[in-house]
């Protein structure tokens, strides 16, 4: 790495504090950005932990010993979390998803799914509440979670091959297990499971047939498997656009084993084009936010483990929501400072880099993933 680089650490506190407007924005579930975008997703991460390195996520050598986690004091409790979920489902949003690092590390986090499992939308609907997970934890936690209030999972799982599953997470950790874990929430009801495998061309690309294949067969049309282009996200991974296996050609590969037929969108906004195997087999999406960015429509915010409002996830800065929630703000103040951060939002990164004009922005070092969740 360069001289440059700015030490982690620096930008977790570069925050920038939410302003709460003069003239309050009410929660109206109408919320619209600066190019009419939607908010209807929230993604929470509740700790910077995890018991992988994924190299193209949270590289040993950076993420070693040395490296400093957020303290406890840092992060959000449970029930500061559910007070800001709450707000932003007022504005609007009906997903949310749990993620981290690994989210399944934080203690008693069951309790978390419990309390966010009783929010409603102004129409009084349950709201769609998943997890992503490296499912190392799952077999162990998957009823608890079933049991307070989980919907689903997705699991990231980036070989079926044991040597290249233990290369790739780096700590040495059986892929058999995260097939149990799976196992062991589709026991527990939590389906649809769907499967992320992040692609690296001469890594784990020749290990796409063959876990389709096992996906097909051991979970059947309850798994849908997703295939995720290697992004630049974070300034870690060292990333470069030739290991990056382009959806269209990951597509041919996999339609040469298995014949596809595109299915439409199921709402709008979605990350992943869905795909189905013309035997019935299932369905499969692809995720291609290098070759064929999907900003225009983007509805995601995200909340980072210490409080901060990411409105992209190639984000340079975030909004301060932790400061108003332990400064005595009201549920109106915070309400109207989501509000504004919003209305005031125009990022689109994945299409600027598309265009090749992402990097005339600040220059300011990117947010790292693991820190304001997937
Ligand atoms: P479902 O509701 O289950 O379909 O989830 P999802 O696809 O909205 O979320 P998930 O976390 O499974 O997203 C899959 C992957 O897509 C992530 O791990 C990221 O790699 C990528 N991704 C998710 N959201 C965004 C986004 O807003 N921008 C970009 N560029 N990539 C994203
Ligand atoms: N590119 C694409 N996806 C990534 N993830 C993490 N880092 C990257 C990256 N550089 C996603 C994977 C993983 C989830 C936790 O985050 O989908 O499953
Ligand atoms: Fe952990 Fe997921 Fe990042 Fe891998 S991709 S290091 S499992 S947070
Ligand atoms: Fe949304 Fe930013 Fe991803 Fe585009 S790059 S889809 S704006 S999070």
């Amino acid at each position: 790495m360069g001289e440059s680089v700015i030490p982690l650490t620096d930008l977790r506190t570069r925050a920038t504090p939410a302003r709460v407007p003069a003239v309050p924005i009410p929660a109206t579930g109408l919320l619209s950005d600066r190019l009419g975008r939607p908010l209807r997703d929230l993604r929470i991460s509740v700790t910077d932990r995890c018991n992988f390195r994924c190299s193209y996520c949270m590289p040993k050598e950076v993420f070693d010993r040395d490296y400093r986690f957020l303290p406890q004091s840092s992060l959000l409790s449970f029930e500061e979390i559910t007070r800001v979920a709450r707000l932003f489902v007022a504005h609007g949003v009906v997903k949310l998803r749990l993620t981290g690092g690994e989210p399944l590390l934080r203690k008693g986090l069951e309790v978390l799914v419990q309390q966010l499992a009783a929010l409603r939308t102004p129409q009084g609907e349950p709201l769609d509440i998943t997890l992503t997970t490296n499912g190392t934890l799952l077999a162990r936690k998957a009823v608890a979670l079933r049991e307070a209030g989980l919907k689903r999972v997705t699991v990231s799982l980036d070989a079926l091959d044991d040597d290249i599953f233990r290369r790739m997470n780096d700590v040495d950790f059986p892929v058999a297990d995260v097939l149990a874990g799976i196992d062991a929430a589709l026991a527990a009801g939590l389906a649809p499971i769907k499967i992320n495998m992040v692609v690296k061309r001469g890594t784990n690309d020749h290990e796409i047939v063959p876990l389709a294949r096992h996906v097909r067969e051991r979970f059947g049309p309850g798994a849908v498997l997703r295939f995720i282009e290697y992004m630049d996200v974070g300034a870690t991974n060292g990333w470069r656009l030739d290991e990056v296996l382009p959806s269209a050609e990951l597509r041919a590969r996999l339609h040469a084993a298995f014949p596809l037929e595109p299915l439409p969108a199921a709402a709008p906004g979605e990350t992943a084009e869905r795909w189905r195997y013309a035997d019935g087999g299932g369905e499969v999406g692809f995720i291609s936010s290098v070759t064929q960015a999907f900003c225009g429509d983007c509805n995601r915010a995200r909340l980072s483990t210490e409080g901060q409002l990411f409105l992209c996830l190639f984000a340079t800065r975030g909004h301060d929501l932790r400061s108003l929630l332990r400064g005595g703000a009201s549920d109106a103040d915070i309400a109207s400072a989501i509000g504004l951060a919003w209305q005031e939002r125009s990022d689109r990164y994945s299409e600027l880099r598309g265009s090749g004009t992402a990097e005339a922005g600040s220059g300011e070092r990117r947010v790292e993933m693991h820190y304001i969740g997937g």
